[in-house]
């Protein structure tokens, strides 16, 4: 049985799924939704943050714990958040990613997403030369 999805087991969570680039701390994750426009789905294996500004969705983070990953979480939290987002009045949703995240990029396309757009060097990476981020989009059909 998953635990209560609190700002700290996110950030454990996020610390044990991101090695590649810096984890996110608990004040962070505490001050993220604080706000009014972020929502939080899935549980502490893996969780999705997202923002929604009038009709835009953006994917702040997604992070599925080493522990549980290839378990097809992930492909469900991302069905779940454009839900939400959907019923909260979003109708596009937007994401990027490192062209280096492999798992991550093929769970995008699986889901729908599209390349829209290209960020040169937005990733730094700690032992090599900064990456490209690809930005990503998908429209979110009414009701969804
Ligand atoms: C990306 C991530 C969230 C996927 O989580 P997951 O729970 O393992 O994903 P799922 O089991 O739901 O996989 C869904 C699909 O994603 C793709 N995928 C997931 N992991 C993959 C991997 N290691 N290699 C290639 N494709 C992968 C596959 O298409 C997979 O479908 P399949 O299992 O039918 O082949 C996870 O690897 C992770 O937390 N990575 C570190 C954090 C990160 O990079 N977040 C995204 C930042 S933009």
């Amino acid at each position: 049985m998953a635990k209560a999805l609190t700002p700290a087991a996110m950030a454990l969570t996020h610390a044990a799924a991101f090695t590649q680039s810096r984890p996110w701390s608990e004040g962070e994750f505490t001050s993220l939704l604080d706000s009014p426009l972020t929502f939080v789905s899935g549980d502490e294996r893996c969780f999705a943050l997202v923002r929604v500004v009038v009709d835009e969705a953006e994917l702040l983070t997604i992070a599925s714990h080493p522990d549980h990953q290839r378990q097809g979480l992930a492909r469900a939290v991302m069905l779940k958040w454009q839900s939400q987002a959907a019923q909260l009045g979003a109708v596009t949703a937007f994401l990027e990613v490192a062209t280096d995240n492999n798992p991550a990029r093929h769970l995008y396309a699986g889901c729908g997403f599209s390349t829209c757009g290209n960020r040169p060097g937005y990733y730094t990476r700690q032992n090599s030369s900064p990456v490209d981020a690809v930005l990503m989009r998908q429209a979110l059909p009414t009701g969804k």
